[in-house]
């Protein structure tokens, strides 16, 4: 059977201060009024029988009341003691499958529209993981982003992924043409997966299995948990597989990773304050920018932030900081 995996146990560091440890952005209710976490549920409901949730200790409680908001009770619930990324985060819901199941693994902080396209790469991903491939999906990329995994293929052949390069790198690909951005879905057969980075990384395979093995009512313990390499699935498996293969395809697709997606996305539904591309989130107060542009002000009850659009990866570094002060 398929089994809908959703990955929700990020902090999402780059959208402070909104996103915070006890309510990252996934559980935000900022998307016309739900959040990214239900998107994702309703969205893949359809294509699977089962949902397994792989979340953090410090805000399970916002995946259930998501969960039960989105009218789904059958699920199954692995709480992490301590995040260690999603080489492991997967692993753990291999463990909890039989090796044929199929998991259609989802990220929860991604805006996507679920029409026909997206059925199309959905029911395609499913027929290549039957036949034991570990399927990605390829999307045209739109700019030389470095915070994006590459796709070089040829249909649906892969002749390489590439995890994160830096800007020249990323520039090349978008002149090559040969290249997708890789969208952080991936479907397998949870057995496929397990070998895979058993093969590469026998230790994050090792100790994800002793801390899934001892855990109680789905949750693990902080020790053992933190014993495990933190390496992301694009570099444990997906740059060293030799079974990958992409679909590509054509939906719509933001990653709400940063104030970057942010201000896009509502930039586009008129958001922006003034004709120069301003733009407020989280108050109604009168804003006034003067010799600004492209300057985004958010407001929460405890602070304030104001960035340019060009320093939306470097809000993670003030989320850093301030986690060290504490
Ligand atoms: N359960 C759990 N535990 N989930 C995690 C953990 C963890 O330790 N770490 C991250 N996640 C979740 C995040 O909440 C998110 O939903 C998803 O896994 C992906 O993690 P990110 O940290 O957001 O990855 P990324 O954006 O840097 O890169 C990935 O996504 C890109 C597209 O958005 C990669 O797959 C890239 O190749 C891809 O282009
Ligand atoms: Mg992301």
């Amino acid at each position: 059977s398929v089994i809908n995996v959703i990955l929700s146990g990020g902090v999402g560091s780059r959208l402070w201060p909104l996103s915070r440890k006890s309510r990252p952005k996934q559980y935000l209710p900022i998307f016309e009024g739900e959040t990214l976490f239900q998107n994702t549920v309703k969205r893949n409901a359809e294509f699977s029988e089962k949902v397994i949730v792989v979340g953090n200790c410090d805000n399970f409680d916002l995946s259930r009341k998501d969960l039960a908001s989105a009218g789904i009770s059958n699920y199954i619930e692995i709480i992490e003691a301590c995040p260690r990324n999603t080489a492991a985060a997967i692993a753990f819901a291999g463990f909890s499958a039989k090796p044929t199941d199929i998991l259609f693994v989802t990220p929860s902080d991604h805006l996507i529209e679920s029409a026909s396209d997206y059925q199309l790469a959905v029911d395609r991903a499913v027929q290549l993981a039957k036949e034991g491939y570990i399927v990605t999906f390829g999307l045209k990329p739109k700019r030389p982003e470095t915070g994006y995994g590459y796709i070089e293929a040829a249909g649906e052949e892969v002749k390489s992924f590439r995890e994160k390069p830096n800007l020249e790198t990323a520039e090349t690909f978008m002149e090559s043409g040969n290249f997708y951005w890789n969208s952080g879905m991936f479907c397998f057969q949870a057995g496929v997966y397990l070998e895979e980075l058993k093969a590469f990384e026998p230790e994050v395979y090792a100790a994800s299995k002793t801390a899934f093995d001892t855990s109680s009512a789905g949750k693990m313990d902080f020790d053992l948990s933190m014993k495990i390499p933190s390496i992301s699935v694009d570099y444990a498996v997906m740059e060293k597989t030799k079974k990958i293969k992409v679909v590509p395809s054509e939906f719509a697709w933001s990653d709400m990773g940063s104030f970057e997606s942010i201000y896009d996305h509502f930039k586009n539904q008129g958001f922006a304050v003034d004709g120069k591309g301003n733009m407020v989130i989280g108050t109604n107060l009168h804003t006034e920018f003067l010799g600004l542009k492209n300057t985004l002000l958010i407001q929460t009850a405890d602070a304030i932030l104001i960035l340019k659009k060009d320093n939306a990866q470097d809000v993670k570094k003030v989320f850093e900081r301030l986690e060290r002060e504490k």
